[in-house]
């Protein structure tokens, strides 16, 4: 039985007080922790606050991004065990963002998953199309091809612990999320090739997010879904309350 995960992506917003004041009007989340497992990715410079702050609460820590080194000369860049250091249990990789506006290739995004999972830490993987993708119905490809390029060598047992998000470009940000049925759909689609890769028990543990415009209204809906095991979420993140209401859509 797959344990939901709901995970909330910042971005690029809250600065150290913000964070402080969203970490301190959290609910204590322990009770649902045997249901749902909740997740905050803060940016870097409040990951240590919200880490002390919301692991009292149940609340486990990723981060948004690394890099894929152990230490050295990497101006502005956070390694692995940087992150794992401060009680971070999480890493986002290959976000629609990091691809769009970094540049980043599946290569890229595969040599940083490696690096996670050498550290200890569990990727969050996204994957999805563009509009553009989508209406030439090219989305079960485009899907494929992320996750072979982002999952190449990475072995069964490492592969069954990863996390992906389904992120649908034209959702993220949005407003516009994807229906309950494409969600479920496309998420099907990122089983099957867990089953062809790695096959049946592997497919079966690995859990998959959908992520696009979810909000408490609608976060209920995709968690219904057979094959829909969380969300990643990111405006509908920012304040607790609304966080609190999407995480106990899971329940
Ligand atoms: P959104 O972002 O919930 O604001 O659409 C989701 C994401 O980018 O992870």
């Amino acid at each position: 039985m797959r344990k939901p995960i709901m995970a909330a992506n910042w971005k690029m917003n809250k600065t150290l007080p913000e964070a402080a004041a969203f970490a301190q009007g959290m609910a204590d989340v322990r009770s649902l922790s045997d249901k749902v497992e909740t997740v905050v990715c803060p940016p870097f410079t409040c990951l240590a606050a919200v880490a002390d702050a919301l692991t009292a609460k149940g609340i486990a820590v990723g981060a948004q991004n690394l890099y894929p080194a152990d230490k050295g000369a990497f101006t502005g860049e956070v390694s692995p065990e940087m992150i794992r250091s401060i009680g971070c249990v999480y890493v986002i990789l290959g976000h629609s963002e990091r691809r769009h506006i970094l540049g980043e290739s599946n290569g890229f995004i595969n040599e940083k998953i490696k690096k996670a999972l050498e550290h200890g830490l569990i990727p969050i993987l996204c994957v999805g199309e563009t509009l553009e993708e989508r209406q030439s119905g090219k989305t079960k490809e485009v899907c494929e091809t992320q996750l072979e390029g982002s999952l190449k060598e990475i072995p069964k047992e490492a592969a069954a612990r990863t996390v992906v998000a389904y992120e649908p470009v034209w959702a993220i940000g949005t407003g516009v999320n994807a229906s309950v049925q494409d969600a479920q759909e496309t998420i099907l689609t990122v089983r099957n090739w867990f089953v062809q890769t790695y096959g049946q028990e592997t497919a079966a543990q690995v859990r998959i997010q959908y992520g696009g415009s979810v909000k408490p209204e609608n976060a209920a809906e995709y968690m219904s879904q057979p094959d829909i095991d969380g969300a990643l979420v990111g405006g509908a993140s920012l304040e607790p309350d609304s966080f609190l209401s999407i995480v106990k859509g899971a329940l």
